[in-house]
């Protein structure tokens, strides 16, 4: 597809990594932070892992992804021909949904108001794999 093609894509799985690292380790904090004690050192550190990982790496990582996503599907002509893609999209915006639940979940962290279990938060963390599998089965295989 060409040399710029494969230079936004190199761009875009960048994005894609970084997002999907902190998606599956945020939820992962929230495991431990649900257990540790309100006003603790741990859980004072605990609110600033979440908040860098969150606003350093997942925010822009989430905007890296869509923005060179979007580019590639654009300069590939993807949207006219492939449902595989419209598919993805959908998945891609569950992630996206579930991208900020976690940031609301880490701000009730921040003002001490979290009322999940690290049970809950345990079972939450299997979501995104699901979905991450759907999206590698579609862009892989293009089955449609
Ligand atoms: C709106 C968001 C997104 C759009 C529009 C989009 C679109 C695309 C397009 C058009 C390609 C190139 C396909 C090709 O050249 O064969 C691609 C590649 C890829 N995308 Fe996305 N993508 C998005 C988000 C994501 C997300 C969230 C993930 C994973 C969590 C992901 C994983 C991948 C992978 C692994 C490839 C490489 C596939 C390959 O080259 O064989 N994408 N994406």
């Amino acid at each position: 597809m060409g040399l710029a093609y494969d230079w936004i894509k190199i761009g875009h799985l960048f994005s894609v990594f970084a997002w999907m690292a902190g998606v599956f380790y945020l939820p992962r904090l929230f495991v431990y932070h649900a257990d540790a004690e309100t006003r603790s050192v741990q859980s004072e550190t605990f609110k600033v892992m979440e908040r860098r990982l969150l606003r350093g790496i997942m925010r822009p990582a989430m905007y890296g992804t869509w923005g060179f996503g979007l580019w590639l599907g654009l300069k590939g002509g993807w949207f006219s021909g492939a449902s595989w893609l419209w598919l993805k999209a959908l998945l891609v915006l569950a992630l996206t949904v579930y991208h900020y639940q976690l940031d609301a979940w880490r701000k009730a962290f921040e003002i001490d108001a979290n009322r999940h279990s690290s049970r809950f938060f345990r079972m939450m963390n299997e979501l995104p794999t699901l979905v991450l599998f759907g999206i590698l089965v579609l862009v892989v295989l293009k089955p449609f």
